[in-house]
């Protein structure tokens, strides 16, 4: 039948079209933790909640409600589940339905970096900031944990074989053999920011702005020194490497020598996360969007603007300070979508009052009244010093004319 063949492609095009269009956009604050499965993509927020989106459709199928604070990492389990881990240090496994977990370890002092699964699908490995590694064995929940690092686990990542690759702020690379079996160790010339795996090579990013590859005995391979930014994402599948640094440029390369498939400056702030889907890559950052570029070529798939500063925007000095707090605060009154509360009326408030909003315990503590000299105070000392215990992320103003832009800004459009 010629003429059901010369179809097929058509109406493939035809499918694929609007697809590819799509941005995956309903985050309230930065996305730090990406993984693709098929048509399934996972993100964790800074919001406290991980979204399964269908990439078809470009809609959040699933919100995933259930951390303390930031979700740092994201996994597709075999058959549908999905794992998650926060900055409240605990793992947290769901039915394929995302309404509810299955099972959760109890709150740990240390935040989650990052998980894998083991190549039979049997097992799930966590690395904590803490150092230590704990696995999961999913037909029943057993965890056991062992010390793997003088100091933060910053990436970790299953080889084919089974055993595990992790590299830590200790400056070394490891290879595990199940739990607290020590295959091989490797020291790193600097502090390597994250870690995956392709083809039986180790993919390791580096604060110095270097990519390396290390065999699956911990021999260093090729490596490339990308920019003098910190590299701060990493993806790897199918002999192919994906790397970001700080300034949100990412990189493509060709996993056997680390040449170039392309290198792209999207320009929408410093991108978190990274994931390997069939025909796209997957970036994700501080404005909360998770963006799609063409595996082939870097080509934008999407076309998402930066979140609804815009709404807000009058030009003005204050204003553009704003933008940096817009992507987890509103100005609406009724904004309940984001990371942080709104920030509608917020002169004249007292600390935490926003009802509805779940501050941090310690927020309730301190007996602040917001005024247009508070809110600069909290930004010239940090929300660390200012606020301790806030889960807002540290940041300062140091500039004073900042600070005024700042709430002088507020003053007109927070009312
Ligand atoms: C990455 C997300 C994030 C960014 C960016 C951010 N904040 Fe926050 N902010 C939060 C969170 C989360 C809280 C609530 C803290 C808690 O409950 O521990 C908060 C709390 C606050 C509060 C206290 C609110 C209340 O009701 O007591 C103020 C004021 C505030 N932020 C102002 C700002 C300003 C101004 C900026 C930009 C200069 C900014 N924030 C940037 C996440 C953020």
């Amino acid at each position: 039948m010629p003429c059901g063949r010369l179809a097929a492609p058509a109406l493939a095009l035809l499918l694929a079209a609007p697809a590819a269009a799509l941005d995956l956009i309903g985050h309230g604050g930065p996305v730090g933790a990406l993984d693709v499965d098929g048509a399934r993509v996972l993100s964790g927020s800074f919001d406290t909640r991980a979204i399964l989106w269908d990439a078809t459709t470009g809609g959040a199928a699933r919100v995933l409600r259930y951390h303390d604070g930031n979700v740092t990492a994201v996994i597709h389990l075999p058959g549908g589940g999905m794992a998650t881990g926060g900055q409240d240090g605990r793992i947290v496994i769901w039915d394929t339905d995302g309404l509810r977990p299955v099972f959760a370890t109890p709150h740990g002092s240390s935040q989650v970096a990052g998980l894998s699964l083991a190549p039979d699908g049997a097992t799930l490995a966590a690395g904590f900031w803490d150092g230590t590694i704990a696995t999961v064995a999913l037909d029943g929940y057993a965890v056991a944990d062992w010390q793997a690092h003088g100091d933060r686990v910053m990436g970790l990542a299953h080889l084919p074989d089974g055993r595990l690759a992790s590299a830590g702020s200790d400056l070394r690379l490891a290879i595990w053999d199940g739990a607290d079996a020590l295959a091989a160790r490797t020291d790193l010339p600097d502090l390597p920011n994250g870690l995956d795996v392709t083809q039986g090579r180790i993919a390791v990013i580096f604060a110095e702005g270097a990519l390396r590859l290390f065999s699956d005995d911990a021999r260093l391979l090729p490596e490339r020194f990308l920019t003098d930014r910190p590299l701060v994402a990493v993806a790897a599948q199918a002999g192919l490497v994906a790397a970001a640094a700080l300034d949100g440029t990412i990189w493509l390369l060709e996993a056997d020598l680390l040449d170039t498939r392309f290198e792209i400056e999207p320009g929408n702030g410093p991108v978190w996360a990274l994931a390997l889907g069939e025909d796209s890559l997957f970036a994700a950052g501080g404005d909360g969007t998770i963006r799609r570029f063409a595996l082939a070529d870097g080509a934008r798939q999407g076309d998402a603007a930066a979140p609804e500063v815009e709404d807000f925007d009058d030009g003005s000095r204050g204003a553009e300070v704003w933008r940096a707090c817009a992507v987890c605060h509103s100005l609406d009154p009724d904004d309940r979508g984001r990371a942080g509360p709104t920030l509608h009326g917020i002169f004249g408030r007292p600390i935490a009052t926003v009802a509805g909003y779940d501050y941090s315990a310690a927020l309730h503590e301190l007996d602040i009244v917001w005024t247009p000299d508070t809110v600069a105070a909290l930004f010239e000392y940090g929300p660390e010093a200012y606020t301790p215990g806030s889960r807002m992320p540290e940041q300062r103003l140091p500039d004073p004319e900042d600070r005024a832009a700042l709430v002088e800004f507020l003053e007109r459009m927070a009312h």
